[in-house]
């Protein structure tokens, strides 16, 4: 007995009002993906990247993990960067966080999650770093989200520090990194206005 057979029928009923649309839909797939963007968003169900902007299949390379990190070591997300910048030649790199993620709360809790607090010990880092602006603010959820946004700052730093984004830029090749996040309650992306497109742009955010 197939199992999951909804999924292949939805599969099937996909597929087929794609090819209605566009009976060469497929056929052009097939030969080349261009896309100008590359999506460093987080795991989460309620954030389907391409959904939410609208975008069908071969227009956004997508990476998504816990919490939308972009850790150094991370061999996955860095090859994901390099293929993106050096062989798709992506223009636009988007990190995109979300509120009410659920990484950045279990960050913040004191109780045991098991394997994924070491993942999440990088958010935890950032939480340390910038404590005294946290602790300023009296709401709780309001702090959470702002924890959000202080990820989604630290992420597009890290984006710009990597060695594939270093090397375009040196070699001036157009690519601009932005943070944006996504409100789970009405669907709607916000941009946190940090975009940077040079080494130069790096360091001024790094020192503001
Ligand atoms: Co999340």
């Amino acid at each position: 007995m197939k199992t999951l057979s909804h999924l292949f029928e939805q599969n099937r009923n996909w597929a087929d009002g794609r090819r209605q649309a566009d009976a060469t839909f497929f056929k052009k797939l097939t030969r080349q993906q261009a896309p100008e963007y590359l999506w460093i968003g987080c795991s989460d169900s309620r954030v389907p990247a391409n959904e939410i902007v609208g975008l069908p299949p071969g227009e956004l390379f997508v990476h998504r993990n816990v919490a939308n990190l972009v850790i150094q070591s991370d061999i996955n997300c860095l090859s994901t960067i390099q293929y993106a910048v050096e062989a798709l030649k992506v223009t636009h790199i988007i990190v995109c966080g979300h509120y009410d993620c659920g990484g950045i709360q279990a960050a913040m809790e004191t109780c045991s999650h098991g394997l994924v607090d070491n993942w999440l010990g990088h958010v935890r880092d950032i939480a340390r770093r910038r404590r005294t602006e946290l602790d300023s603010i009296p709401d709780e959820s309001r702090r959470l989200e702002r924890l959000c946004e202080m990820n989604i700052e630290e992420q597009v730093l890290n984006v710009g520090r990597t060695t594939p984004v270093q090397a375009a830029w040196a070699r001036g090749q157009p690519l601009m990194v932005h943070g944006w996040v996504y409100h789970l309650t009405n669907g709607l992306l916000m941009d946190l206005s940090m975009s940077i497109a040079s080494d130069e742009e790096l360091r001024a955010l790094e020192d503001s």
